[in-house]
């Protein structure tokens, strides 16, 4: 049956979703937990990586809605995930906004540096939607393509993490180029967050648009922050951008992720008035569900370690986890993302686990 664009469920079964990804996100307690994970298209699938072969570079893979598409759906074809995440990268709004990015093989992302006020110049006005036309196609696409039990998650990172890629040229393990600017020179740092608070915003909306049923919010370097910066650079850039979907998108759920927050995920979920919160791998989920549960649906947070060795390390944690998060609105994924080296098979093993557990 084909699907209309914009958020089919709501029309057909007056406003109460069936997917069970999104009755989660509603904050609906079920027998069994949606599951996906992070990063479930990627590497460590062969026909992933034939299809990145036939694509060029990864952002021409990015930018090709049929191929785009093809490897959004090979993750679901394989193991059923109750939720597609769109596949692109968080690193097309800084493309959108016309910094250079590329990826270099072995490197990871690759971007001409703005590091003060000053190189702000090299950025357009605001995100050019035409550049990133090709993504809200992959996005229609897959509206009309995947099952009718499963959803589809947009998603941006969130601005903090962005910059660091901005500020830094690259993956850095400290985001100290970053992190500097930012206390040498806050109000031109907070032009940065601000030109990104906006073009997340704009990006997101075009995602909904045309057919995601939810967002999510990558911010993976969150925990590099101290309190107050972390307060300034992390939760009142994501309570904009939440405010700003829900004024025009009321019902579509928005998933924080503020990766190695600790004590100050209760304040994020607080502050933000996310509808869910990923837990990353070193959150304890006994002491999440104690400050969290049932206030907001919690999404985690398997060690993808865990998934990599399989068998009893693999059951034990899975099972765990899952026993912990039972009678609260709960849905399974990992703690960070699918590491190349984890065999495809540990992850039907999961799945099956998930879902026959309970
Ligand atoms: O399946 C999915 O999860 C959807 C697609 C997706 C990708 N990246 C594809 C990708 C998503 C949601 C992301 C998010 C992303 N990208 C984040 C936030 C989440 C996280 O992992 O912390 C970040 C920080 C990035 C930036 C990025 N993209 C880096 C640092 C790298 C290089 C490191 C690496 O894993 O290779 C990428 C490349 C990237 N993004 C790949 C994929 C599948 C691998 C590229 C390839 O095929 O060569």
């Amino acid at each position: 049956m084909a699907q209309s664009h914009i958020r089919p469920e709501s029309a057909e079964t007056g406003g109460l979703p069936q997917k069970s990804f999104l009755r989660a996100l509603r904050g609906e307690v079920l027998p069994v937990p949606p599951v996906w994970l992070m990063r479930q298209a990627g590497r460590y699938l062969p026909e992933y990586r034939a299809t990145r072969e036939k694509a060029g570079s990864f952002l021409d893979l990015c930018y090709n809605p049929a191929l785009a598409e093809e490897v959004t759906l090979q993750p679901i074809r394989r193991y059923g995930f109750d939720a597609a995440i769109l596949f692109s990268d968080i690193l097309v709004v800084p493309h959108g906004l016309g910094q250079k990015v590329w990826f270099e093989e072995g490197i990871g992302p690759l971007l001409d540096p703005i590091t003060t006020e000053a190189g702000l110049a090299q950025l357009r006005p605001g995100l050019q939607r035409k550049r990133l036309e090709p993504v809200y196609e992959t996005v229609s696409r897959l509206s009309h393509s995947l099952p009718a039990e499963t959803a589809l998650i947009g998603f941006a990172g969130a601005p903090w993490t962005v910059a660091t890629y901005m500020v830094g040229g690259r993956s850095t393990a400290d985001q100290a180029a970053t992190r500097a600017w930012a206390y040498r020179d806050p109000a031109g740092f907070q032009k940065l967050i601000d030109i990104l608070v906006e073009g997340t915003i704009d990006h997101l909306l075009a995602q909904i648009e045309a057919g995601a049923e939810a967002v999510q919010i990558f911010d993976t370097w969150a925990g590099a922050l101290p309190e107050q910066e972390f307060a300034r650079w992390v939760i009142e850039p994501t309570r904009k951008i939440v405010a700003a979907l829900r004024a025009s998108f009321p019902r579509v759920p928005v998933i924080g992720f503020p990766r190695n927050a600790g004590p100050r995920y209760p304040d994020y979920v607080e502050a933000t008035s996310v509808d869910a919160v990923g837990l990353d791998t070193s959150m304890p989920c006994g002491w999440a569900r104690e400050a969290l549960g049932g206030k907001v649906t919690l999404q985690g947070n398997l060690d993808p370690l865990a998934l990599v060795a399989g068998g009893e390390a693999l059951r034990g944690a899975a099972s765990a986890i899952l026993d912990t998060m039972a009678g609260v609105p709960f849905i399974f994924n990992l703690g960070h993302g699918i590491v190349p080296q984890t065999p495809p098979e540990h992850i039907t093993e999961l799945v099956t686990l998930v879902r026959e557990k309970r």
